[in-house]
């Protein structure tokens, strides 16, 4: 099978600061993410200085931009200098999104300032790519901070070409030319979605079939893309095969060396590129306030 040679992690990614006009690039880590500086993204953008952040978005696959102010408004058409901002499936509406059907409001209080357990509430969010149960899933989000809590809730992200192109030859033949079935039945959380049955056998999961191994439409490289864990199912083998072959593909792309862990601020802003980087979240204490918002670009069938 033809692939790029293991990577040299440290000569593909920069990992010192970089200037690219008036933008400052700060990488996160080595292996994902960059912090960009000097640019306020509640304000229209230059066809330059967006295209040089998405330039970088490429390289970091995850960008940071801190310290930003931005209404609904702002925070949607940020998002449409990467694509078409998408509304999402719902189900629970708050009177934010239904004035702005494309952000979801991830949060853990509702509007009477209760604590509650629908959205993702305060529970540990596992690794995973946003609405990969539908067969045309978003190309990134733009995760918003609004409230925070004092500590937890950190939100994760980890690379996906990378953890493609470190997997040995034998294990590249085993999932190559196979595809999974994503989950539609149930949200994040594990909640059933309107309408569906709690079916319990992986081979009778509904839900889109992707390629295990996807290629960016705009960079051309492979990445890994597994959407979620609970009641996947590679086609063609048998339950107990498909489970053993996701539990070692789960294992090797969720490892450490692949991740980078952001703790958030108040105005933080993370764009993520869900085609080719995967994320999770910390749990944190419910009697702390965590209010974010996120807006969904659309992309491509997975190939
Ligand atoms: C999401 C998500 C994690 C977080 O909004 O898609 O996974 O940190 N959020 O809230
Ligand atoms: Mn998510």
């Amino acid at each position: 099978m033809q692939r790029q040679a293991a990577p040299n992690i440290q000569a593909t990614i920069p990992d010192k600061p970089y200037q690219i006009g008036k933008i400052t690039v700060v990488p996160t880590s080595p292996v994902i993410g960059a912090e960009i500086r000097g640019v306020d993204i509640s304000q229209d953008l230059s066809a330059e200085t967006a295209f040089a952040i998405t330039q970088v978005w490429h390289t970091h696959l995850v960008l940071l931009f801190r310290g930003q102010d931005l209404t609904p408004e702002q925070h949607i058409a940020f998002s449409a200098y990467f694509g078409t901002p998408q509304s999402p499936n719902r189900t629970s509406f708050t009177p934010m999104t239904e004035k702005y059907p494309e952000i979801i409001e991830v949060m853990n209080v509702d509007m009477d300032q209760k604590r509650i357990e629908y959205s993702l509430s305060n529970a540990e969010a596992f690794w995973h790519t946003d609405m990969s149960y539908k067969s045309i899933p978003p190309l990134g989000s733009a995760l918003y901070s609004r409230e925070v809590p004092p500590s937890g809730g950190n939100t994760c992200v980890s690379n996906m070409y990378l953890a493609y192109e470190d997997m040995p030859e034998a294990f590249l033949e085993e999932i190559m030319d196979k595809s999974a079935v994503h989950d539609a039945s149930r949200n994040s959380a594990g909640r059933l979605r309107p309408g569906f049955e709690d079916e319990q056998d992986p081979s009778k999961t509904p839900g889109p079939h992707h390629p295990l191994v996807r290629i960016h439409p705009e960079t051309g490289r492979k990445a890994l893309f597994l959407g979620r864990r609970p009641y996947s199912y590679i086609p063609g083998l048998s339950v107990e095969d498909s489970e053993d072959l996701l539990d070692r593909l789960w294992a090797h792309a969720t490892q450490d060396k692949y991740a980078w862990c952001h703790q958030w601020d108040v105005g933080d802003l993370l764009l993520w590129d869900n085609r080719c980087a995967m994320h999770r979240r910390d749990p944190f204490d419910i009697k702390h306030r965590r209010v974010m918002h996120r807006t969904q670009i659309a992309g491509n069938r997975p190939y």
